[in-house]
């Protein structure tokens, strides 16, 4: 196992039930913004309940953050706070609005150029301003980690950052608040939160037997709760186990003394960059494939997830570890969620070469585990979405 060091300084607080505890964790002088999505928890009684447990703090809304969040919207909350002097940050939403309340924390008090640049550039931030968050989508897992991802529309880019001072102060997870996540939302979270163990799992055998293990038995949970709860989302036993597996999926755990590849995450978010596609099914449609290109230096990783995961017993190591993307491919299938560009867009011709270049451009030569992964590999991964 490689060294590590590992904090996580983030309180969950879980439960049905458990919004109404914000008013023990939110300061009782904070002066707050509030910041949520495009209205469903207006819809949804979520609202109602975070309004009745912040009682008489003093509070600043913003809605209207769009999936993928847009640099440009959020730079509008960030003026808003200076403007009215706010001093913390509620996000109420799914992985979009808990990243904008990230990037906005981050820009408020940036000293930089242009807070841009904390995403084209990776400059480090020096202080955040303090969130929590209450989740009404499990699936990025931002809710316990201190990474966000933020787009611009103007030159369609897509950029993740991070940062320490990016943890949740505290998120409280209520598993009933998926009852009103469209099905198409609920299986996005169970393909995204899938694929990040898969990116933390899927590289070469280490000795970390325990994070393997811990790998595995979250692939495991969702392939059991997956498809039932999407299929019945009022179902608090597969709710409550999904919504716990897509935190631990994304908080830190499973990635201590272990190699990460973060390769179809990147190229994924180039899909959505450039067709609107979302995030999860970016993963879906890249995955496969990624895998299927990087065969060689993944098989002995496919195979043992073959095995546990897939019960997959026989046939040569070769033979499990190409089952095992059937078998992936096949569960995305179950779930309702195609794995093919094309049936995303009929307007794909060019998007390999297009992605190439970006990765080019940036200087992005080698990705994966063994950094390998070249533009031209990019190309190719992509060519075969088609
Ligand atoms: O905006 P509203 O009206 O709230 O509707 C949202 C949105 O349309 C809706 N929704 C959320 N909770 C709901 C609900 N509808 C009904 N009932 C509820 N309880 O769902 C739609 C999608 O929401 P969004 O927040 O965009 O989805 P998700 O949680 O999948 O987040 C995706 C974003 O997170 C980033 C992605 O790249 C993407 O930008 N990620 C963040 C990560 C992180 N910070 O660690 C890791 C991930 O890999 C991912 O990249
Ligand atoms: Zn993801």
């Amino acid at each position: 196992m490689k060294n590590f060091i590992y904090k996580n300084p983030t309180k969950i607080i879980f439960g049905e039930g458990q919004i109404a505890k914000l008013s023990d964790e939110i300061p009782t002088d904070a002066k707050i913004l509030m910041l949520y999505g495009g209205g469903s928890i207006k819809k949804n009684g979520i609202y109602d309940q975070v309004m009745e447990a912040l009682g008489s703090r003093t509070l600043v809304e913003f809605g209207g953050v769009p999936a993928n969040p847009e640099y440009e919207v959020l730079m509008e909350a960030v003026e808003l706070i200076s403007k009215e002097k706010l001093d913390y940050i509620l996000a109420v939403g799914g992985g979009s609005v808990i990243d904008g309340a990230k990037f906005i924390a981050a820009a408020v008090n940036y000293k930089g150029e242009e807070p841009w640049d904390i995403l084209a550039k990776g400059e480090e931030i020096h202080e955040a301003v303090p969130f929590s968050t209450v989740l009404t989508l499990p699936a990025t897992g931002s809710e316990m980690n201190s990474g966000a991802v933020i787009s611009r529309r103007s030159t369609k880019d897509k950029h993740s950052f991070g940062s320490p001072l990016l943890y949740p102060q505290c998120s409280i997870l209520d598993p009933t608040v998926i009852h009103s996540l469209p099905k198409r939302q609920l299986a996005n979270g169970v393909v995204d939160s899938f694929n990040h163990v898969l990116e933390q799992y899927l590289t070469y055998p280490t000795d970390a037997i325990l994070q393997d293990h811990f790998a595995e038995s979250i692939l495991q949970t969702l392939v059991e709760v997956g498809e039932k709860v999407i299929e019945n989302p009022k179902d608090y036993k597969m709710a409550s186990n999904f919504m716990w597996s897509c935190t631990m999926a994304l908080n830190g755990l499973i990635a201590q003394g272990v190699p990460t590849d973060w390769g179809v995450h990147g190229i994924g978010h180039e899909l959505t960059a450039l067709y609107g596609i979302d995030h999860a099914r970016t993963l879906a449609i890249v995955g496969p494939r990624y895998y299927e290109h990087t065969f060689e230096s993944k098989k002995v990783k496919l195979a043992q997830y073959a095995e546990r995961v897939w019960n997959i017993g026989e046939g040569s190591l070769e033979d499990k570890a190409k089952q095992a993307i059937n078998k992936t491919e096949s569960f995305y299938h179950s779930l309702g969620v195609d794995t093919r560009l094309s049936d995303y867009t009929d307007d794909y011709e060019g998007t390999a070469e297009t992605i190439e270049k970006r990765f080019s451009e940036r200087g992005w030569e080698g990705i994966g585990e063994n950094k390998s992964v070249t533009p031209n590999d990019v190309k190719e991964i992509i060519k075969a979405t088609y």
